[in-house]
């Protein structure tokens, strides 16, 4: 009997603190940055969640693992890329693709190499090694 009083006394007191605190406009304004702050993790969060989902993609992952060749990279960029992106990727039918990698991520370059979803440029099926190649080369525009 004895400890249930003990116990309990505290907790009656905080109750009734919280009750007045819940008038005072600071305390509010603490709640909504509170919630702003609990927003902005839940975003960054997701942002890392969807980053790392792309990036498990084996294919992906795969490339992102290879050190690709420009020189063979150049020469791949000639055969597919260069009638619509032009020899020195400055554009013609599809845009300049200068600075392209300052513009995309590698994930988002080769998402474009692969997806085909921005006719008319064509869905491309390269290899790994071949993606990785024209990779480098694109990050060297
Ligand atoms: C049939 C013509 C064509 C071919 C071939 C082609 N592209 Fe494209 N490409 C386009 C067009 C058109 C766009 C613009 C699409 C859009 O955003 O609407 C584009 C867009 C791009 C973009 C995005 C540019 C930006 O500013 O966001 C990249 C990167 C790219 N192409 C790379 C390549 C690579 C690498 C190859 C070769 C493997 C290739 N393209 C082959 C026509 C082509």
């Amino acid at each position: 009997m004895y400890e249930i009083k003990f116990f309990c006394t505290p907790i009656t007191q905080k109750v009734t603190l919280l009750d007045n605190q819940i008038v005072k406009p600071e305390i509010l304004m603490q709640r909504i940055a509170l919630i702003l702050l609990a927003i902005l993790l839940v975003v960054v969060l997701s942002v890392f969640a969807v980053r790392m989902f792309k990036t498990s993609d084996p294919y992906v992952k795969t490339v992102l693992s290879m050190t690709g060749d420009p020189v063979q990279g150049n020469a791949i960029f000639q055969i597919n890329c260069a009638g619509c992106h032009g020899w020195q990727a400055d554009g013609r039918v599809g845009p300049s693709l200068q600075g392209i990698s300052k513009r995309k991520s590698p994930y988002g370059l080769i998402h474009q190499v692969i997806s085909g979803e921005t006719p008319p440029m064509p869905k491309f099926q390269p290899s790994a090694e071949e993606m990785a190649d024209l990779l480098s080369y694109l990050e060297t525009l």
